[in-house]
């Protein structure tokens, strides 16, 4: 008989884990309701957040494991979501292996020493579980309080991390990233390779702790032509997603601008492809045959009256059927003006709507 410790008895986790709809929808099994949960959920919108980081920093409080429990909380608590997301950022694990980085209030990770030459990125070190006890404890604890709602890890995808290092900062163009793709493939092979090991890493710490989902973000991937996703990004993408599917756990795969990449980010190796509120459902569905879907409403529809909003996510809901699972959310994260009052009524509607 296999005791609590073993590591397979911690991955199969809380008994109501069973009966998730998230979980259901994400292997494409029937849910008696939509799942939902909204990319920053946790975060500025919440009143509750804004007082437990008075006066901690970004950074500070993702190390802080009793922070990340509470913050990670909150909106489950308020929204009854169907899953939570831990309360962490894409930079962390570069921090902890010690890349001089900081996030800055309403701009983003900023990098003290962008990564320009192989010699930068050789000095960066693989991360080990040892560099992240605090993700570790974070997600024991929060685990233990979440009882049957999933907890979703999530990792930067090399793309999207690569071009905060070699920037430097949050960047539109990400030309300086791209020069180095087009013009030092050694440098860039390196690179991305370096911060894959580190994001699967970052995965395999998190699933072991209890996570039951993982998602890839590669936000800034939807800067890049399909030929060139495919030569320079896809394969160290595929490379993550290939360790987080030893594990065991579904891999959900999201970028913004996306609608070149979908089947691409699909072959990568994702088991739900997360689409951004560009792309409507129901001309993404057809691009990942097979794949459950996560998305899309555009999240400034939450600043419209609620019948507006709750009209355009019935849509969503209905384009969702199409695929063999579809796990509600926004088209990108919450931003930091919405009420929260509009998200709980979000929530409601999406729970209330009829599946099937
Ligand atoms: O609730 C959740 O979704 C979990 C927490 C989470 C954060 N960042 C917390 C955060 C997650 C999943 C991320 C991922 C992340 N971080 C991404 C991928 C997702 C996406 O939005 O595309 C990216 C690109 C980053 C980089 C980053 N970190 C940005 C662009 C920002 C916002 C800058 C700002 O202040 O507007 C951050 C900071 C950050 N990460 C905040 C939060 C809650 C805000 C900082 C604060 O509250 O002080």
């Amino acid at each position: 008989m296999s005791t609590p410790s073993t590591p397979a008895a911690s991955r199969s986790g809380h008994p109501g884990l069973a009966s998730s709809p998230f979980l259901a929808a994400v292997r494409g099994e029937p849910v008696d309701h939509t799942p939902v949960w909204f990319m920053r959920q946790a975060g500025r919108s919440l009143p509750e957040y804004r007082k437990v980081r008075e006066g901690v920093g970004m950074l500070e409080s993702c190390m802080d494991p009793d922070l990340v429990v509470e913050i990670t909380l909150q909106p489950v608590r308020r929204y009854g979501v169907d899953a939570a997301i831990f309360f962490s950022d894409i930079v962390l694990p570069l921090k902890a292996v010690g890349v001089d980085l900081d996030i800055k209030p309403g701009v983003g990770p900023v990098v003290a020493e962008p990564v320009r030459t192989l010699a930068d990125v050789e000095r960066i070190p693989d991360l080990t579980p040892e560099h992240v006890g605090f993700i570790t404890q974070a997600v024991q604890g929060l685990v233990g309080e979440l009882g049957g709602t999933p907890l979703i890890g999530f990792a930067g995808a090399p793309f999207t991390v690569a071009s905060y290092l070699v920037e430097g900062g949050p960047s539109k163009e990400h030309a300086r990233t791209k020069a180095m793709m087009f013009g030092a493939p050694d440098v860039w092979d390196a690179l991305m390779r370096k911060i894959a090991g580190i994001a699967a890493t970052y995965l395999e710490v998190q699933v072991a702790a209890g996570a039951s989902a993982v998602q890839l973000f590669d936000s800034w991937a939807g800067a890049l032509t399909p030929a060139d996703y495919t030569e320079h990004v896809m394969p160290h993408s595929a490379g993550v997603l290939a360790r987080a599917g030893a594990l065991g756990v579904p891999r959900i795969h999201f970028g913004v601008g996306t609608a070149n990449l979908l089947t691409l980010m699909g072959e990568a190796g994702a088991d739900v492809v997360g689409v951004d509120w560009r792309t409507p459902l129901d001309r993404a569905i057809p691009l990942v045959p097979g794949k459950a879907v996560q998305g899309n409403l555009d999240p400034t529809l939450v600043f419209a009256p609620t019948e507006v909003m709750t009209a355009r996510a019935a849509q969503v809901i209905e384009a969702g059927r199409a695929a063999p699972g579809h796990v509600f959310n926004l088209g990108h994260g919450v931003l930091p003006s919405t009420d929260p009052d509009q998200l709980a009524r979000l929530t409601d509607f999406v729970h209330a709507y009829p599946v099937g």
